[in-house]
């Protein structure tokens, strides 16, 4: 009967299974050493909407869920048999994406007699630097920067974190898509406005994106978003000539700097020696050249995940599955997928 006689690794083979917006994903880890690794974005699709279309991410999730585990099994040179756990992201996301991922996974661990491990996305996100640096052990503080989050989180065990700090309105991901809307840039827009910003000069004075006189760490995008707006329809009713190169560097300063300050900030206040950084918005070559010279300024460690293990990946949900594996810490088959789970 399912769920009995689990053996348990040591060493374990995890696949991990992600579905929660776009990109249809897996992969497999044999401890901490990653065997395969396999993505199906359906973004080109999307980009002909401005976005993610949530029933157009189902059905590509449907396309393609099959395809990328045997593909992610067949790279990894394993067997079936070979697999000891099944890990798969069940919130945060979009509910009809997570549901094709969580229902293959539970019907994947079912069959294979092995344990059922649900992940939280953010918490993948997080783990991703475990994959990077093999002698990664907590304490450590993170700069997460993604689609729908934005935090300083202090990991303090494998499994207890700390929120700093956060955004209380729009994430900076999600800031950097609007933008590139407003410049009339394609989705997805981070690396686009990255793109752009490298062609521009710092030089107009956008708001911070952290909160000033707040007696908690909170960082805010929606005045810096609108401020962006207001600075471009400005200049259009008025028929003056702008550079969104210009606009682009600047909001990209403004967006990040502030992050990149206080992580290294709370890192030398709380005495932690290791940063890392997660999300998508850790694939941006300005806040990599920053982190990275503001870490080596105060001899931390920096632990910074190759940009495709900053976007969604399974690789890092099987990260997060390996620490849960190693806790105990199975699903029921009757899980249900989550579109929220709060950061804290
Ligand atoms: N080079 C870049 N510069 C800035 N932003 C980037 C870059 N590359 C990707 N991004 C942004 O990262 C986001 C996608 O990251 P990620 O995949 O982690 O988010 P998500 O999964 O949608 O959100 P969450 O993980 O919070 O649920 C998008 O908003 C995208 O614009
Ligand atoms: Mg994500």
């Amino acid at each position: 009967m399912y769920g009995q006689n689990f053996t348990i690794n040591k060493e374990p083979v995890i696949i991990g299974i992600e579905s929660s917006c776009d990109e249809t994903a897996a992969a497999v880890i044999r401890g901490r050493k990653l065997l395969s690794n396999v993505i199906i974005s359906s973004a080109a699709e999307q980009s002909k909407y401005g976005g993610v279309v949530p029933e157009i991410a189902s059905r590509a999730h449907s396309d393609a869920v099959d395809c990328a585990v045997a593909e992610a099994v067949r790279n990894a040179g394993i067997a079936l048999k070979d697999i000891d756990a099944v890990a798969v992201t069940y919130g945060a996301g979009l509910l009809g994406a997570l549901l094709v991922g969580l229902s293959f996974a539970k019907s994947f661990a079912y069959s294979l007699n092995v344990p059922l491990i649900a992940v939280n996305h953010i918490r993948g996100h997080l783990a991703a630097a475990y994959l990077c640096e093999q002698t990664l052990k907590p304490p450590y503080v993170t700069l997460l920067a993604s689609g729908g989050h934005t935090a300083v989180i202090h990991t303090k065990s494998y499994t207890s974190f700390e929120v700093l700090g956060a955004t209380g309105d729009d994430a900076a991901g999600e800031a950097f898509d609007k933008v590139a809307r407003i410049l009339g840039l394609p989705y997805p827009g981070g690396p686009n406005v990255q793109r752009l910003a490298e062609e521009g000069k710092d030089v107009i004075a956008f708001p911070q994106s952290l909160v000033k006189n707040s007696a908690e760490m909170q960082f805010s995008y929606s005045g810096l978003k609108t401020a962006v707006i207001n600075y471009c329809h400005n200049a259009e009713q008025k028929g003056e000539a702008y550079s969104r190169a210009d606009v682009a560097a600047s909001f990209q300063r403004a967006a990040l700097e502030p992050l990149v300050r206080k992580t290294v900030e709370s890192a030398l206040k709380l005495n932690v020696k290791t940063v890392t950084a997660a999300g998508g918005v850790a694939a941006n070559k300005y806040m990599r050249e920053t982190l990275s010279a503001a870490c080596a300024k105060e001899n931390i460690k920096l632990v910074l995940p190759e940009k495709a293990f900053c976007t969604d990946n399974a690789a890092m949900i099987a990260a997060e599955g390996l620490i849960q594996y190693l806790e105990g810490n199975f699903a029921p088959l009757n899980i249900n997928a989550c579109a929220h789970i709060p950061l804290k």
